[in-house]
């Protein structure tokens, strides 16, 4: 049993197991999966995939903690990338990053903020250097030519879409945001 998944959510890990097939080689797959539908992969998960697949408990965890695109740490629903590559870098990613976390209300230290709306992260180039600085959200949302203001603007209308909407729904408004869609939108959320 894995305590902190039961009924629903239960259902759902298993659903993705079975989907997959439960062979050693679907181990990557299934946890992809976990980690979109959960944001992050609970102990009590990695430990039940294991006995699914019928693998050792420390290969799971291995794999899980080895690859980046993995987390055992709850992240927030708004997974904020601020790029830090080279493009991004010298065109005021720093100064991007600082202004996303200031309007996230993150503490010196933090990534995630408490009620789990927000995690910042600054990753390598995200393949958008035409746009630079970009900052990504869920991974599915880009947003080019950020400022310090946009970038302010963007955690507010995602907080207003938490508040709005407090159950995620998966892939809904995701889109590329140009700088000329967010001028058009506003602070309405032009690529949300
Ligand atoms: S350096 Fe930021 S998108 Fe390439």
């Amino acid at each position: 049993m894995v305590p902190a998944f039961e009924g629903r959510r239960f259902e759902k890990l298993n659903d993705i197991i079975e989907r997959n097939g439960r062979t050693p080689s679907s181990l990557i797959p299934i946890l992809q999966e976990v980690q979109e539908e959960y944001r992050y992969l609970p102990e009590e998960v990695l430990t039940y995939v294991a006995t699914a697949l019928g693998l050792p408990p420390s290969a799971v965890f291995g794999v899980a903690t080895f690859y980046a695109q993995f987390s055992t740490e709850p992240k927030g629903r708004f997974v904020i990338k601020v790029c830090d590559g080279t493009a991004c870098h010298v065109r005021g990613a720093d100064t991007v990053h600082f202004a996303v976390r200031r309007a996230a209300g993150l503490e010196p230290g933090r990534k995630t903020t408490d009620d789990l709306t927000f995690t910042v992260e600054q990753v390598n180039c995200v393949g958008a250097c035409s746009m630079a600085p970009v900052v990504t959200v869920n991974d599915r949302r880009v947003y080019g030519d950020m400022t310090q203001k946009e970038a302010a603007a963007l955690v507010e209308r995602l907080r207003k879409e938490a508040e709005e909407e407090p159950v995620p729904t998966e892939g809904a408004g995701d889109g590329v945001g140009t700088a000329g869609e967010r001028a058009a939108d506003g602070a309405g959320g032009a690529a949300g």
